[in-house]
């Protein structure tokens, strides 16, 4: 029933199932390869260990590298003795500001094509210490255990200087940004607060969510070598050709002398960006004149990969007593730093989720002396989905509704901030078909009504939402051998998530071609430019590309058959891809083989490249994917203890474009999201802004046995505004799944905790 926005292009979707082998072991069905659940292609590589990643590859006369880190906050360094590390077994070199080579400081993520630093402090390039970890000497030496040995030899004393390391410090002196991620960072329509008071039903709270820290489990690492001016870098990176581009900046080269290639990421999440570490590995190979590989302890990870940053929002909801909203007010601060790009947008969620009469949507940042803060897995969203939506919970509570209902009242026809229409927003009918699924009518509108001995039993809902972004300046070339064989290229990431897998389906779809008949080349900058895996944007970036050289392709090949094919005289839209190669739309004898095409015009291959067109779609519409997260929780009476025992995630993403990695999409993200609602915690001494639980055994991510069996529903609902009809899918997972825990908690015990995460001491 839903219009298909590719089918009206060359390459309409292919009824290819039943000849494809590769779909037919995956046990495809219906049309074409798109959506079918195939599995990763990269997977038998990765479980038989075939797979390099980036701290793998192997040089002549690689070095290892290890890293000293300071232990004061902020000041200078006044005396840095090496000389004991310089002289312990298999040291090769001890780098410090003292004899690091001059470097350019690395320009904030996003502020040019070629920007990729999380920070933009210099690296390594005077004495002076912005931040409890950062790096004051990088030893290089013939071993890891050599390197490790050495680095905790080195000695640093320090002038310190007073540090705010306080978030309640820091924000007695909030900052305004001019803008947040390149929006205004304040949103008003009418006078909010004043409709808040004269409201018949008000929930007025504060809502406080911590530090996270990413914790992939590929620690961060990087091989690198120099060859004369050239640097090759092996690097785990989600954002490959802005590493490239700022690493030359860094090092004063031309832009083709530095190639970066991460074909294999053992997650990203937002934390796989250029730090400090692979700047120094560069500087550190750069002296010793020998090939470094760097790779970071999980401490390591910790002192110098920011991540997210702690909030306090207020959110303030004034109602009628049919559940209108007249005021929805939300506003708060994070923490931050003078020399980082990411203010964690905790109010973009509510710019445009529920209708209300007047709005106020405001935040600012506290600045502190503390690592880079940086983007983890659905910043802002995340957490401001974790207050917006509690705190709709406590208003359907006071109004005697049931929540879902409440949100059917307040559900938008358009875009309520920006007045824009939705290019597609299925929200309410992801809650119904949740809803049935997972039983929301058992569930007591009273908390404290199902037991099971000393566990009390609960349920809650909350909404999930992510904005669908699309980046310029993708470009994909693809090519055609005298064999058949299509080779995709564009310099994109596979963390995981099956980037090369859905495109080797789109491009069989579109080229009517078996999926066994295509490769995906991708994760190296010698490859046609890609774009970032970040902020969910690179299935559609891609697409976008792809989409577009794929008409090129078309295009060339109907010139090169010439007047001899069956196809003789036709233009690309009289023609459509079928059964490897081209045919009549409507005419079944006119039709010719790509290999056929090819070998008649003498060619061994045809090579077509093209840039994806402007994202215009995201200017004219409000363009945002859904969700309902239904949670199942039991709470023990004794201990305080909170176990999820059902989850199910109900989504509303556009077309899904594989119905397996998708689903395993979904799941990371509630899985990561019962750990933000939880465990996940980052501490800092307030005195020393030292982060003290800096390893996997006292920052808690959820494990097997904390994840109970997650349901994923979605509604397959294809954009109409989204090449190949889909959003992003990454990250939209973690959304609303601290409130639908926190709801679900309440719901059992009685017990709002508006403080992530839910430790058992705050349910005692
Ligand atoms: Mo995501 S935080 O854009 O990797």
């Amino acid at each position: 029933a839903h219009s298909d926005p590719a089918s009206a292009r060359p390459g309409r979707w292919q009824p290819a199932v039943t000849q494809d082998p590769i779909l037919r072991k995956h046990g495809a069905q219906g049309n074409g390869p798109l959506g079918q659940p195939v599995s990763r292609i990269e997977g038998p590589l990765k479980v038989q260990g075939k797979a390099r990643f980036a701290a793998e590859f192997p040089y002549e006369g690689l070095c290892y590298a290890a890293l000293a880190f300071s232990t004061i906050a902020r000041g200078r360094i006044t005396t840095l003795d090496t000389a004991a590390a310089e002289a312990a077994p298999g040291v090769v070199l001890v780098m410090t500001h003292r004899n690091a080579p001059r470097m350019k400081a690395p320009s904030l993520m996003m502020s040019s094509p070629t920007a990729a630093g999380a920070s933009e402090l210099p690296v390594m390039q005077d004495d002076q210490i912005h931040w409890n970890g950062q790096p004051i000497a990088v030893v290089l030496a013939e071993t890891q255990e050599q390197a490790d040995h050495a680095a905790s030899l080195v000695r640093a004393e320090y002038a310190a200087l007073p540090a705010v390391t306080s978030f309640d410090d820091a924000k007695k002196t909030p900052r305004q940004l001019d803008n947040i991620l390149g929006q205004p960072p304040v949103v008003e329509i009418g006078d909010a607060e004043a409709a808040l008071k004269a409201a018949e039903v008000r929930v007025d709270q504060i809502y406080r969510t911590p530090r996270h820290n990413h914790n992939a489990i590929e620690l961060h690492a990087a091989t690198v070598a120099w060859t004369g001016d050239e640097l090759r870098v092996h690097d785990a990176s989600q954002l490959l050709d802005l590493t490239a581009g700022q690493l030359a900046d860094i090092f004063g080269l031309e832009a083709d002398k530095v190639r970066v290639s991460s074909p294999y990421v053992g997650g990203g999440f937002g934390g796989k960006c250029l730090w400090d570490h692979q700047i120094l590995a560069c500087a550190a190979a750069r002296l010793a004149g020998r090939p470094v590989r760097i790779m970071l302890s999980r401490e390591g990870v910790f002192r110098i990969v920011g991540g997210r940053t702690l909030t306090e929002q207020r959110v303030a909801l004034g109602a009628s007593a049919d559940g209108r909203l007249d005021a929805l007010i939300h506003t708060g601060i994070v923490a931050m730093t003078t020399h980082n790009s990411c203010p964690e947008q905790f109010t973009f969620p509510t710019r445009h989720l529920y209708a209300a009469k007047t709005v106020r949507l405001a935040q600012a940042v506290a600045d502190m002396d503390m690592v880079a803060n940086t983007f983890m897995r659905a910043p802002g969203e995340s957490v401001g989905t974790f207050a917006l939506e509690c705190a709709i919970d406590e208003l359907a509570e006071k109004l005697g509704l049931d929540p879902i209902e409440l949100r059917r009242r307040i559900e938008p026809d358009k875009d309520p901030t920006s007045g824009k229409p939705f290019s597609s927003r299925h929200l309410i009918e992801a809650y119904e078909k949740g809803a049935a699924r997972f039983g929301w009518d058992r569930r007591s509108p009273t908390p404290r009504q199902r037991r099971d001995g000393e566990w009390l039993i609960g349920m809650g809902c909350a909404t999930a939402t992510y904005p669908y972004h699309r980046f310029p300046g993708g470009a994909a070339r693809i090519r055609l051998t005298a064999g058949g064989h299509v080779t995709v290229s564009t310099a994109v990431h596979d963390m995981g998530m099956g980037t090369a897998t859905v495109q080797i389906q789109h491009v069989a779809a579109r080229l009517g071609v078996p999926l066994g008949r295509v490769t995906f080349e991708y994760g190296d900058t010698t490859l046609p430019r890609g774009v970032i895996a970040g902020g969910s944007t690179q299935t559609a970036s891609v697409g976008g590309a792809v989409i577009a050289a794929t008409e090129v392709f078309v295009e060339e090949l109907l010139k090169l058959a010439g007047n001899d094919s069956p196809l003789a005289g036709l233009s690309l839209a009289d023609v459509e891809t079928r059964d490897g190669g081209i045919g009549h739309r409507d005419d079944p004898a006119r039709f010719e083989s790509y290999e056929s095409i090819l070998r008649r015009s003498g060619r061994d291959e045809l090579s077509c490249e093209a840039d994806a067109p402007p994202p215009a779609e995201m200017e004219a519409f409000s363009m945002h994917s859904y969700g309902a997260q239904f949670c199942e929780v039991r709470v023990s009476e004794i201990t305080g203890e909170t176990r999820v025992s059902r989850f199910l995630g109900s989504f509303d993403a556009g077309r899904i474009l594989n119905a397996k990695t998708a689903t395993s999409q979904f799941k990371g993200g509630i899985i990561m999201g019962l750990g933000l609602a939880l465990t996940e915690e980052t501490n800092f001494d307030p005195r020393t802004g030292r982060i003290v639980n800096a390893s996997l055994a006292e920052y808690h991510v959820p494990v097997q046995m904390d994840v109970p069996s997650i349901d994923i529903l979605y509604t397959d609902i294809p954009d109409p505004q989204a090449p190949m009809g889909a959003r992003g899918i990454g990250e939209i997972g973690i959304t609303g799944v601290g409130a639908a825990v926190a709801n679900a908690v309440y719901n059992a015990t009685g017990k709002r905790i508006r403080d992530l995460p839910i430790t058992l001491d705050k349910l005692m």
